[in-house]
């Protein structure tokens, strides 16, 4: 694994949380996520699939998205499936430009669309001369594409991790599995190993099937039939553990800037599972 980088956003991540102590909520955060990293030296330039909107089973800060993570200056592209008003929503967002200062982040967030439980929602990420997500449910009219401008320090010509994250913030994973279909990653470069070798995973059990790789053109493009996080439990890189439950029943507490919530997440849930 790439130690140096993440032993850096480890350092960051410190600053990070004593720096935006002020909007974290005062209740555990539950991360459970399923991460694909390619080697050094190779680049994620496509992430796509579909993701079934689940049970919202009350308003509440639920993020449940599939996103490309940067190292070092960090950003991170997701499309944000979000239960904060009590309907599901999804955003487009680009969060970039991490500094110590939470006031020097910045993010970009497009509101797409209202999305209901059962709906398949299909998400494409990818790079052409800049990063862009389209999102759409098709059969219906539901459908955006947003480009995201790739500004200094987080060009993003480096994105090496490809994430399946539920977030909860004073919630309870209490909607059931999250699924994903129909998933393609598409790095440079010519190893696969990255693609057939088990995820990381941290906090989840999941189920992964239909896993293939194909390499041509300078290419490997890997493809996964479906990719299931089930329950709270299981071992990072371990074979799928046995069911577990762990849950902790939180009360939801007050407002908080979403955008600092999904970034403040994920760089606490990489560096963990990688320097496992
Ligand atoms: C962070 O919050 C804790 C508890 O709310 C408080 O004790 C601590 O002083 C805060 N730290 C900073 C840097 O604000
Ligand atoms: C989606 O983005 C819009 C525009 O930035 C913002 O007003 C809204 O709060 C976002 N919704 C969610 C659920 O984050
Ligand atoms: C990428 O660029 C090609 C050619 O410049 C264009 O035809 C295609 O529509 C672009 N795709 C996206 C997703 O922007
Ligand atoms: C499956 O993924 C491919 C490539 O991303 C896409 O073109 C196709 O529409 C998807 N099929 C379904 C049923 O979502
Ligand atoms: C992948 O793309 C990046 C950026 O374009 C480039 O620096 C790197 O050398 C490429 N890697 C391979 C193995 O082609
Ligand atoms: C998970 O880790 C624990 C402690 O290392 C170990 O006892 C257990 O067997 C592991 N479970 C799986 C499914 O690998």
């Amino acid at each position: 694994m790439q130690l140096q980088t993440l032993a850096a956003l480890l350092a960051l991540l410190v600053a990070q949380v004593a720096a935006q102590n002020a909007t974290l909520p005062e209740t555990p955060t539950q991360i459970h996520n399923v991460v694909y990293a390619v080697p050094e030296g190779q680049n994620i330039v496509q992430f796509a699939g579909t993701m079934r909107v689940p049970h919202l089973p009350h308003a509440g800060f639920y993020y449940l998205w599939p996103g490309l993570f940067l190292p070092n200056y960090g950003g991170v592209l997701q499309p944000v499936l979000s239960g904060a008003t009590g309907q599901w929503s999804i955003n487009s967002t680009w969060y970039y430009a991490i500094t110590q200062d939470p006031a020097g982040q910045q993010d970009v967030q497009y509101v797409a669309f209202g999305v209901d439980e059962g709906d398949d929602v299909w998400f494409n990420m990818q790079k052409n001369d800049t990063w862009s997500i389209t999102l759409a449910v098709p059969g219906t009219t539901k459908q955006s594409t947003n480009s995201f401008p790739m500004i200094e320090p987080a060009k993003a010509d480096h994105i090496p991790y490809a994430v399946f994250e539920i977030e909860l913030w004073s919630q309870v994973w209490d909607f059931g599995p999250l699924t994903f279909t129909n998933i393609t990653i598409v790095s440079n470069g010519t190893s696969s190993s990255w693609c057939s070798d088990w995820p990381y995973a941290s906090e989840t059990t999941f189920q992964v099937s239909g896993v293939t790789s194909t390499v041509g053109n300078e290419q490997v493009t890997c493809s996964i039939q479906s990719m299931v996080l089930e329950q709270p439990g299981g071992n990072a890189t371990a074979e799928p553990a046995p069911r577990t439950s762990q849950s902790t029943a939180a009360p939801s507490t007050g407002q908080r800037s979403a955008p600092l919530i999904y970034f403040a997440c994920i760089m606490l849930s990489l560096p963990m599972l990688l320097l496992r």
